[in-house]
């Protein structure tokens, strides 16, 4: 295989209660990448549409984690990446980590498969070190894996795959402002009361068993952040109000996207999911905004070929 053509999802990172440890995959919102493989030895970056990122490929994730996986491979040939982002990075829609998925998804393809899931996870890490100074992996393994994922532990790296209830939609509002995910980092507790971290793990336990049972109303119930959402919702504005209008009308559970600006909402079917749609742009309408907003199953497919 010489040329592939790339689909890598946007995510949402955290689902409130699992932060840095739970994610899952939006179904068509994302990158599209293609890789041609050539005899350069290098890593070069031709093209990037739809957001202003570095072209110089040690600065950019896709680049970085692709220049990375070459050289673990002992590979002897080089790379052009075409980029088309269909949303801006900052969104707290995992951006940068859609980006490193689909470069570690697509090299894996024209190394001829020879690293795991869980390898292509890791080395997408270091494209999420390069954009925000912390291997995070929730993001990518939503990316890579699709669905629902529980990232159980970093080190070893184990990445466990959670069902997806069938009629699970969800609805994000994205204000066009940017919130970069090393800042929304620097706000976190440093320590966390034993009282919240009860709450906290309880919930995910509750989200868990909800996404495996089918229970709507029990994953609603566990989207409940008492550790981060109290400290980075400052940065987004309305959030609050947001978050109780669609609670009011219908949605099952809602919370920050990553580490915002989005605002996410799940709810039991596309219709609901509308509603909600229609809440958040009643409710963001006349606050002077730019704004957004997406509706969408959860993708169960990941990072995947197209071409
Ligand atoms: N878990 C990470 C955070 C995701 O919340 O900082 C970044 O999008």
């Amino acid at each position: 295989m010489d040329c592939i053509k790339i689909f890598a999802p946007a995510t949402v990172a955290n689902v409130s209660c699992g932060f840095d440890a739970m994610g899952f995959a939006l179904e068509t919102l994302g990158d599209e990448m293609e890789f041609s493989r050539n005899n350069s030895g290098v890593v070069t970056i031709s093209k990037i549409e739809g957001a202003d990122l570095p072209m110089e490929s040690a600065n950019n994730v896709a680049g970085f984690v692709a220049q990375a996986m070459l050289e673990d491979a002992k590979a002897n040939f080089g790379v052009d990446i075409q980029i088309t982002k269909k949303y801006k990075p900052g969104s707290g829609l995992g951006s940068s980590a859609a980006s490193s998925a689909g470069a570690a998804f697509a090299i894996n393809q024209l190394l001829g498969n020879q690293y795991s899931m869980v390898d292509l996870v890791r080395f997408s890490m270091l494209g999420e070190e390069l954009a925000c100074g912390s291997r995070i992996a929730d993001n990518v393994s939503a990316a890579i894996f699709g669905g629902f994922v529980l990232i159980r532990s970093y080190e070893p790296l184990d990445v466990i795959s959670i069902p997806t209830p069938k009629e699970l939609f969800v609805t994000v509002l994205h204000p066009q402002i940017e919130l970069k995910t090393a800042d929304g980092r620097k706000v976190l507790p440093s320590k966390v009361p034993l009282k919240k971290a009860v709450a906290q793990w309880a919930n995910v336990g509750g989200l868990i068993s909800g996404l495996h049972s089918n229970d709507y109303g029990l994953i609603g119930r566990s989207l409940e952040d008492v550790i981060v959402e109290p400290a980075r919702k400052l940065f987004i504005p309305h959030f609050d109000l947001v978050k109780e209008s669609v609670l009011k009308n219908g949605a099952l559970g809602a919370g920050i996207s990553g580490s915002g600006p989005s605002i996410f909402a799940l709810s039991k079917g596309e219709a609901q999911a509308r509603i909600v749609a229609k809440t958040m742009d009643e409710t963001y309408c006349n606050k002077g905004l730019e704004y957004n907003i997406y509706v969408s199953k959860i993708g169960d497919s990941g990072t995947r070929i197209i071409e």
